[in-house]
């Protein structure tokens, strides 16, 4: 299978050695997504029981008039991650005088791909890709419009994927990259019932756990690893004291895997931490940003179980 972003095999086998060797086991979860990872995700975001998504839609749809007005006329629109996704073109669809449009990805092939459909889509945006990590510091292009007033946009609570000290370190990050004014529209899945939160990652049809396992595969093709995949399970539940849904892979037997030249052993029921996704009170939140960015406005679906906050850089 073709590997839809280039990964670099040798920072791959340094870091999958390097979690696979700690006490307790992890692998990094940007290693979730080759082309057949990536494909799984989209499913997730369908199943019925993986709220976040439509939860973040019926936000959108139901505000929109409200976050245009917030958001205002001749804006840079920059967004963190995929630019493909249905939400970024509701809101340019919606947002009509938004003037330039920067999606910031990761992987460059993909966001070619993505550019050149919305160029021809929405042909009087001016849409410059810039290929960065924005976990790392990166430069935006400058705009030859002073006036204009730069949102950041980074939906679908991917921040609740970094641990707090990430997050703080992503946030102080793209406040000193960002202009003065800047603002933020930023998803941020909430603290819920407990029942609610691991349905949405263990779905009865069992994607997510397809999903979870993809990760070994990927090891497998690019590491020339030999993980069993049926000999790990997916777990995925609520660590209410730290707040967040964790992911594992478990080993249902004691066995060893080679990845590249090193042995790596496994008790039975030993796990593999893959994914970590925080849920987050408002007051947390508030709390979690508080040092760069004062919280401008909150906006929930019917059910209270998702938020989009509009943020505004102290
Ligand atoms: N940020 C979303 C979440 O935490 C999407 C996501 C990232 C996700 N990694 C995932 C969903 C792994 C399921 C499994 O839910």
């Amino acid at each position: 299978m073709e590997d839809l972003s280039t990964v670099d095999a040798s920072l791959m086998k340094q870091e999958v050695l390097e979690g696979l060797t700690k006490p307790q086991k992890q692998l990094p979860s940007k290693y979730f997504y080759d082309e057949r990872g990536s494909d799984l995700f989209e499913q997730i975001t369908r199943l019925d029981e993986y709220y976040l998504t439509d939860c973040e839609k019926e936000i959108l749809q139901s505000n929109i008039s409200e976050i245009s007005d917030r958001i205002g006329s001749d804006v840079m629109l920059i967004e963190l991650g995929s630019g493909s996704s249905y939400k970024t073109r509701y809101l340019l669809e919606e947002l009509l005088d938004l003037s330039t449009y920067i999606p910031v990805d990761i992987s460059e092939e993909f966001l070619l791909k993505t550019v050149n459909q919305l160029r021809m889509e929405y042909p009087k945006i001016s849409i410059i890709p810039v290929f960065a990590d924005y976990t790392s510091s990166f430069a935006l292009p400058v705009s030859g419009n002073q006036h204009q007033k730069q949102i950041v946009f980074f939906p679908g609570s991917t921040i609740g994927n970094f641990n707090p000290s990430e997050s703080r370190a992503f946030l102080q990050n793209i406040a000193e990259i960002t202009a003065d004014d800047s603002e933020m529209l930023i998803g941020v899945d909430l603290k819920k019932d407990t029942d609610v939160l691991e349905a949405a990652y263990n779905d009865q049809q069992g994607i997510t756990a397809q999903f979870n396992k993809n990760m070994l595969r990927h090891i497998n093709h690019v590491l020339d690893a030999d993980f069993e995949v049926e000999k790990f399970d997916h777990n995925a539940f609520y660590n209410e004291e730290a707040g967040r849904i964790e992911m594992h892979l478990v080993s249902s037997q004691k066995q060893t895997v080679n990845v590249s030249d090193q042995e790596i052993a496994f008790a039975e029921g030993e796990s593999i931490h893959t994914e970590n996704s925080y849920k987050y009170s408002l007051e947390e939140f508030e709390e979690l940003v508080g040092d760069w960015y004062s919280v401008e406005k909150v906006w929930t679906d019917e059910k209270d179980y998702f938020s989009l906050q509009y943020l505004k850089k102290k």
